[in-house]
């Protein structure tokens, strides 16, 4: 593949998502072929699998349901998105990715790291990302700026503090694991803080590469 798949990861309210539309930016002006996609979503079908997940009348969903549905809009995401971008050469910026479904599902909803790795692999086919961005804020700051943006919170979102803290928990147990790929920032800087470890990692890193 001639592309780049760099992903971004954190529990909700980490700051993940406005250091990547900066970054994005950024790049496009330097004269990158960047494109940004996210998860769930992605593309036409993953982002109807989306309204589902995310939709907080479906309170109650089976946990096994929920992550298979993460995984069909994921694999919906790399047939139609993902895979033809790294065809093409362009270096994508994915808001979440697998390892979400491992924090989120695997260990926060106590489905288990292996069995969601598994399932997955039927949907991902063993493709992981070349780099993966995790910005680590601990829950009850991420939360807290959740609740200040007074913007409606989704069903994930709406969970209690334990599963939160569980997801956080998860991300580091995942660090450790695949710590060749993944690179931590600390979200509780500044954001302007938070902007530039980022990009002192991901630019060496594209600029080697492309
Ligand atoms: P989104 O609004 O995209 O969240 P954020 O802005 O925090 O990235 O909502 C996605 C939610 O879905 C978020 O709470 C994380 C969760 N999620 C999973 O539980 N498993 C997954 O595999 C993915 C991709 C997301």
């Amino acid at each position: 593949m001639k592309g780049l798949f760099i992903t971004f990861e954190g529990n909700d309210g980490s700051g993940k998502s406005s250091a990547l539309q900066t970054v994005k930016q950024e790049l496009l002006e330097l004269g990158y072929d960047v494109i940004y996609t996210r998860e769930p979503g992605g593309s036409p079908i993953a982002e109807k699998i989306r309204e589902v997940i995310l939709d907080k009348e479906n309170v109650g969903m089976d946990p096994k349901t929920e992550a298979l549905l993460y995984a069909a809009s994921r694999r919906e995401h790399i047939v139609k998105t993902i895979l033809p971008a790294l065809e093409a050469g362009k270096v994508i910026l994915c808001d979440r990715f697998l390892d979400s479904s491992l924090a989120y599902q695997g260990y926060s909803r106590d489905l288990g790291l292996e069995n969601v790795l598994e399932m997955n692999q039927f949907a991902t086919e063993g493709l992981y990302p070349d780099l993966t961005i995790l910005v680590c804020t601990r829950p009850e700051i991420g939360m807290s700026r959740i609740k200040k943006d007074e913007r409606d919170m989704d069903r994930l979102e709406l969970e209690k503090m334990t599963f939160h803290n569980k997801v956080y928990d998860g991300y580091i147990a995942l660090s450790e694991k695949f710590k060749d790929r993944i690179v931590v920032i600390n979200g509780e800087q500044t954001k302007e803080q938070v902007l530039s470890d980022v990009k002192n990692v991901l630019y060496p890193f594209i600029k080697e590469r492309i």
